[in-house]
């Protein structure tokens, strides 16, 4: 098989990626995607940074293993954590959302101020805030860790009362700050992106940055002549580490189409 023929690596701590597998199937329908998801051990966003750049590296590893031609870390918490660790074991080029999400968000903004929501893990390691200053060191962020946001989409409360309240109580500082660009800083947000435009008022332009990656991901293919050539609708695989069934319901919401067979390995 040559190289442009090898699938693309998705991974996530959980379901979360699928959000960033399907703007990638969107955008290109002829890439064939490994993901992988640690269903076993989800979720990220409250452990330590020892233990996801652990966990990382062993998922990083497997993946690589498959032979796949990018890896792709769709989760929010490991790219704020262990991107670096990832880049420099990885023998193929590495992208994430926050690189990502951190130049859309530089683009949009008008009045240059940003707001961030994320896991805890995510807003504490600040790598959002150092993303967006490196492209522009003038911007003013505001950061808002969201942690009931994951088990609400989990439970499938995209536009339920609790959700709206929740939102309104965690956007209110960001809000009172006037930013005008929101970063949506973890793989569940889109799930909630109509009730958070709603809660942020017209103004705030949101930052999805499944999409954002995609997009990063169509110029490296191109750029690096990394392109399938073959035909479209490849079959994608599933890894989960644990309750493929949890999986496959959820994750059905998450891709907005049915799940090919999931797999689980162990670690
Ligand atoms: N995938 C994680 C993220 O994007 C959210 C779920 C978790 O905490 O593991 O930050």
């Amino acid at each position: 098989v040559t190289t442009d023929r090898l699938p693309i690596g998705v991974f996530d701590s959980g379901v979360g990626g699928l959000t960033v597998a399907r703007a990638l199937m969107q955008r290109l329908p002829r890439e064939k995607i490994l993901y992988f998801g640690d269903t076993a051990r989800v979720p990220y966003g409250i452990k330590s940074e020892e233990t996801i750049n652990h966990f990382a590296i062993q998922i990083a590893e497997f993946l690589l293993a498959q032979q796949v031609k990018v890896l792709i870390i769709a989760c929010n918490t490991m790219a704020a954590v262990a991107a670096r660790a990832i880049a420099e074991l990885a023998p193929v080029p590495v992208l994430d959302v926050i690189a990502a999400g951190a130049q859309g968000a530089v683009e949009r903004t008008r009045n240059r101020r940003i707001g961030v929501i994320g896991t805890l893990a995510t807003i504490r390691s600040g790598a959002y805030d150092l993303a967006i200053r490196r492209i522009d060191a003038g911007v003013e962020i505001v950061s808002q860790p969201c942690p009931l946001f994951v088990p609400l989409v989990e439970e499938g409360w995209f536009s339920h009362e609790v959700t709206r309240l929740t939102a309104q109580e965690y956007l209110k500082p960001l809000i009172a700050d006037s930013v005008d660009t929101l970063v949506l800083g973890c793989t569940h947000y889109p799930l909630l992106k109509p009730l958070l435009q709603e809660v942020a008022g017209p103004t705030v332009e949101l930052v999805d940055s499944a999409d954002a990656v995609a997009a990063r991901t169509e110029t490296l293919l191109l750029e690096h002549g990394l392109a399938n050539p073959g035909v479209s609708s490849p079959l994608h695989q599933f890894f989960v580490t644990d309750v493929p069934q949890r999986f496959q319901q959820i994750g059905e919401q998450f891709l907005g189409r049915t799940l090919a067979p999931v797999q689980v390995v162990r670690l």
